[in-house]
């Protein structure tokens, strides 16, 4: 399957193919990223369902445009602010089983430290910390009661190798990784696992824009992210707990 310029977030899904009963998938943004991403290789990967919260309707039509009448049959797409935690459980109440959760939601703005606002450092924890939290506290309730869950939670390079001009990031993307590591240890024994990947530069239409082509060969791809959060997903890592998995491409 190869879709072009979609736009993505996180993803639920169900992880016993085997099964027949009916299975329900989580995704939470989708970023708008090119060539063949995320919800597409999952979508090819597994059987489930997916549940796609947006804040944009404009983002559901473009959506309903890009994936065939059968994937799009696959596809729930549920309105919500992943920082208002009362929307975030109502999502949840409306999924019929919460399998897999992929949370891709993050975004960064830069400035020195000495100069940045107080605003602008809440508003990096919002979206990168605060939103991770609460799809992590209201995904597990429903896993715990189920017996199962994968969680797939992304970082940054940058949570590990912390750069200038972007404290606020670096620090709330290292909130997500000692987060997912904290889930992992709390799950320990159960049939739960979290996980974190950190990309480099994706190699998206935004990167291309702001930062030009001519290094983009290097960037990580999104369906290269994707096949590493689908194998994260999968029965293939059930003893995988914890883990922070670099995915830099070439740089
Ligand atoms: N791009 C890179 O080079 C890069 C590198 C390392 C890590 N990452 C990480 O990879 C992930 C994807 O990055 P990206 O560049 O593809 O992101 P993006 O295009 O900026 O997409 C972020 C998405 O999050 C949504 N969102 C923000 N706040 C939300 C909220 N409160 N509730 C619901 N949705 C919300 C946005 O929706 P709206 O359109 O409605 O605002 C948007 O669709 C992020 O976690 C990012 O930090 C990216």
């Amino acid at each position: 399957m190869v879709l072009n310029n979609y736009k993505c977030a996180i993803l639920k899904v169900k992880l016993s193919a085997q099964t027949h009963e009916r299975q329900t998938r989580f995704a939470h943004r989708w970023y708008w990223w090119p060539g063949v991403g995320c919800a597409p290789t999952v979508l090819a990967q597994d059987p489930a369902t997916v549940t796609i919260p947006y804040r944009n309707p404009k983002d559901v039509e473009r959506l309903k445009s890009i994936f065939s009448p059968s994937e799009l049959a696959r596809i729930q797409f549920l309105a919500a602010n992943l920082n208002n935690e009362a929307e975030v459980e109502n999502l949840i109440n409306q999924m019929v089983q919460v399998d897999v959760l992929i949370h891709l939601v993050g975004g960064f703005s830069m400035g020195k430290t000495y100069e940045y606002s107080l605003e602008n450092w809440k508003r990096d924890f919002d979206i990168n910390l605060n939103t991770t939290f609460l799809v992590c506290k209201h995904s597990l309730k429903r896993m715990l009661q189920q017996g199962y869950g994968r969680i797939v939670t992304v970082g940054s390079r940058g949570a590990v190798e912390p750069v200038g001009e972007l404290a606020a990031y670096c620090a709330s993307k290292a909130g997500v990784v000692a987060f997912t590591k904290a889930i992992a240890d709390e799950t320990k024994g159960t049939n739960i696992t979290a996980n974190v990947v950190l990309p480099s530069v994706i190699d998206t239409p935004a990167n291309r824009a702001s930062m030009g082509t001519e290094n983009a060969h290097q960037w990580v791809k999104p369906e290269s992210i994707a096949q590493v959060i689908c194998f994260l997903a999968s029965e293939a890592a059930k003893d995988i707990r914890g883990a922070a998995i670099p995915v830099y491409g070439n740089i």
